[in-house]
């Protein structure tokens, strides 16, 4: 059967470290054309440098080929259904990695298609992200449980696969938002039963020093994600005491690692410069979405597509 990444959730604990261990391991190699012959659509309604560019080596340094579906040329619910997207895909190519809106054009085109749905980010979640997050932690510090990753910022797509990710692993998740900011109940409640059987601490306040506190990481993502532009104003006002800065890191322990997804907006979410300091690992995190990917295409991929129904 095929098998979907659109959520973190849609793995457990097993999975993430046998995908971070066996990265960790093939980065250092040089590339089996484990892929050759086979085709990833990426399908995109929003921009990207990392996510595009790391899907496209890693098909290519695993033998095989991508094909880049810009979001003008396919108008996915707009020129066609997304259901009739997912079906015509599904006959030309052996999986589809999506950046979409809403996590339910993500289910549609999973349901509707025969191959591999990855989720490229959505407004929910940003599963390859947190997973390569991970893969950059556990090779800076040589362990994942019981490590304490502090995010501060916005409880968004990109907080929200953390947030599951580190529950699953049994890392602990501190969070601090403004009010009105924070990750949404649905996705809390799923953590927080990883959290009881992996034994994850979570810690959620409004205070970034208190969140900051002891951290092993400290994570920050952009205030305005792709698509909430409108609400630029409002919420630049809302996280202005949010920046990771200086100060804040200086709450952490000394080998703290900052980490950022990217893009940054210099000045505004992080302090200028902080991407350059000796602490940042965000160009290890964004190298590493190409090794993830690669293990996670590869594992996606296995079983040999049958054509047609
Ligand atoms: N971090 C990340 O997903 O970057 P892009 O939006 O450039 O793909
Ligand atoms: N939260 C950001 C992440 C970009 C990689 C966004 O959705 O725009």
């Amino acid at each position: 059967m095929k098998k979907d990444l659109l959520s973190i959730a849609d793995l457990n604990r097993k999975e993430i470290e046998g995908l971070i261990e066996k990265a960790r391991r093939t980065k250092k190699e040089v590339p089996m054309p484990l892929l050759s012959g086979r085709t990833l659509a990426l399908l995109f309604e929003k921009p990207s440098l990392r996510t595009r560019v790391s899907f496209e080596m890693a098909m290519y340094q695993l033998g095989g080929h991508s094909i880049y579906l810009s979001p003008e040329e396919v108008g996915v619910g707009k020129r066609e259904a997304v259901a009739d997207v997912a079906q015509v895909l599904s006959r030309y190519v052996d999986a589809i990695a999506a950046r979409t809106f809403s996590q339910e054009t993500l289910r549609i085109l999973a349901g509707h298609s025969s191959v591999p749905v990855i989720n490229a980010l959505s407004d929910l979640e940003h599963p390859c992200q947190a997973l390569s997050d991970l893969l950059t932690i556990y090779e800076k510090k040589g362990k994942l449980a019981g490590l304490t990753l502090a995010f501060i910022g916005d409880g968004n797509n990109v907080a929200n696969s953390l947030f599951l990710c580190a529950c699953l692993v049994g890392m602990n998740f501190h969070f601090a938002s403004p009010r009105g900011y924070e990750i949404k109940n649905g996705v809390l409640s799923k953590g927080r039963k990883f959290a009881a059987l992996s034994g994850s601490r979570i810690q959620l306040t409004n205070d970034p020093y208190k969140a900051a506190k002891g951290a092993d990481v400290i994570y920050t993502d952009v205030w305005v994600s792709m698509g909430q532009e409108m609400e630029a104003k409002k919420r630049r006002r809302a996280f202005s005491g949010y920046q990771v800065d200086d100060k804040l890191l200086s709450l952490a322990k000394k080998d703290v690692l900052f980490m950022h997804p990217l893009p940054a907006h210099h000045g505004e979410e992080i302090s200028v410069g902080l991407l350059d300091d000796p602490r940042s690992a965000v160009f290890d995190e964004a190298e590493n979405r190409l090794h993830l990917q690669k293990t996670l295409l590869v594992r996606l991929l296995s079983n040999p597509k049958v054509s047609g129904r």
